[in-house]
């Protein structure tokens, strides 16, 4: 690998001179500087690739050096240097996240061989880093697709918020709505997008262990502490703790949650000390927390704190100018995924996916998608591929009758003018609806003399 720059803090004149000679004739550009300060004036100035580092430094040691080197950079690729009596240095500094070292006096072709290793490494590491930016963007399961303006809006939230990589988010939004979609898209398009990212919900573990999976716990700490438990926002740190169905977190541990956002610091449980984290949390609910507040069921201070950046996912009946875009797309999928020949909707079929109200929102479309592309025999899916519940909407969405003052010819005479309605006039598919048969419905079409 040639053309890399690579940074020698060493204050051995003759020592950083032949080093610099060596790594030049290598093909690299070389820095040199004798004391750790103006190492890291260069570093800051310069894109380094490698920093060769002394361990005893005037003023500043060596130590302090790669500490605020791996806080500019925590990637920097650095080698130790350090005196062969002072190995025990050289491991420390393995430990904060050097990747080798080099024992004093040292021949110059251990150097050449340590550097070539350090830099194929470093290069693997920015290449998996780079695969994995470009995976998490390629994945189409995280990509929140829709013109609605509601989630054109929503995407240039993401990509505001993915920016400020501390503050936290609430992400509301019924059922389906895609709020785990737009948590993994803002970690995925924010600086921590290669750093943990931890997924827990808050309803799926019982309220006493909720706390030691979140915050760990110390060895004893309670009858079943054997050993100390790191809990998930240890392990999280430097990346992102997503919490889905956060309501549903009981008070008493709340406290604990807010004080996380607030300083980063929290015990674990049984813990004296306290730990101090950088993580963005990302909360969701699908119940509305305001409500939860005004009841008592949810802290206030936590509301107002999570709220600070809200995302509030609108249901799929809102934004009707999604639902045939995101049909579409989820048929191109299925019928990849399952190897069909179908292309297109009927206009009937489409019809109704439009008039339904889509409880289930995007999630239920997406299921009934992929039903329908498994049944579809042909190249398009008819009203016939839909489940029921599509077909009955319209009926029941239609405009509210009270029938108490009907009587029962009366009803079966509106209803059925309403289901062909609901059906623009296709009467097979009427029947169908009404489970009666074709010839019947035609006797009662006559009966009652609807055209
Ligand atoms: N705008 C969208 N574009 C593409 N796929 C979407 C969109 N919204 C949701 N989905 C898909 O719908 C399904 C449900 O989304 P998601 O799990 O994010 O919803 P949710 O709001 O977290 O639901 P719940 O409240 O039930 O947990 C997923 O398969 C997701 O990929
Ligand atoms: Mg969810």
């Amino acid at each position: 690998m040639s053309n890399t720059k690579i940074l020698v803090i060493e204050d051995n004149e003759d020592l950083s001179f032949s080093i610099a000679k060596v790594l030049k004739k290598e093909g690299h550009s070389v820095f040199v500087s004798q004391t750790g300060e103006e190492g890291l004036d260069i570093f800051q100035k310069e894109l380094i690739d490698l920093v060769l580092l002394d361990l005893k430094l005037p003023k500043m040691d060596g130590l302090a050096v790669l500490h605020t080197l791996k806080e500019m950079d925590p990637d920097t690729a650095v080698i130790m240097m350090t005196a062969s009596t002072d190995v025990k240095s050289a491991i420390e500094a393995m430990k904060k996240g050097a990747l080798d070292y080099l024992l004093k006096p040292f021949e110059l072709e251990e150097l050449k061989l340590v550097v070539q290793k350090a830099l194929e490494m470093h290069q693997l590491k920015v290449e998996v880093n780079r695969l994995k930016r470009s995976h998490a963007k390629m994945y189409p399961a995280d990509t929140l697709y829709g013109e609605s303006p509601q989630i054109r809006e929503i995407r240039n939230m993401i990509h505001i918020v993915a920016q400020t990589p501390r503050t936290s988010v609430l992400i509301q939004g019924e059922s389906g709505t895609g709020k785990e979609l737009v948590a993994n898209a803002i970690h995925y398009a924010s600086k921590r997008a290669n750093k943990p990212y931890i997924k827990i919900n808050c309803s799926a573990i019982p309220d006493n262990l909720l706390e030691s999976e979140l915050f760990g716990h110390e060895k004893g700490a309670f009858t079943d502490a054997k050993a100390m438990k790191k809990g998930l926002f240890e392990l999280a740190h430097t990346g992102t703790v997503f919490l889905d169905e956060i309501s549903s977190m009981k008070l008493s541990l709340q406290p604990k949650l807010l004080r996380v956002l607030e300083t980063q610091t929290f015990r674990r449980i049984g813990g004296i000390t306290d730990i101090k984290i950088d993580v963005r949390v990302i909360a969701a609910t699908n119940t509305d927390l305001g409500e939860l507040v005004k009841n008592k069921e949810f802290r206030d201070d936590l509301y107002y704190r999570l709220k600070v950046m809200e995302i509030h996912l609108p249901p799929l009946r809102e934004r009707k100018e999604d639902i045939l875009l995101l049909a579409k797309l989820f048929l191109q999928e299925f019928k990849k995924e399952f190897n069909r020949k179908v292309q297109k909707f009927h206009p009937e079929t489409e019809k109704l996916l439009l008039d339904y109200s889509w409880p289930g929102n995007v999630r239920e479309l997406k299921n009934v998608i992929e039903r329908s592309v498994i049944l579809a025999q042909g190249d398009t899916i008819l009203p016939e591929h839909l489940p029921v519940e599509l077909h009955e909407q319209t009926t029941s969405s239609a405009p509210v009758m009270k029938p108490s003052g009907m009587t029962l010819a009366e009803i079966e005479k509106w209803h059925i003018a309403e289901v062909l309605r609901s059906v623009n006039g296709n009467k097979s598919q009427a029947a169908k609806i009404l489970d009666i048969s074709r010839s019947t419905l035609r006797e009662k079409l006559k009966l009652y003399q609807i055209s």
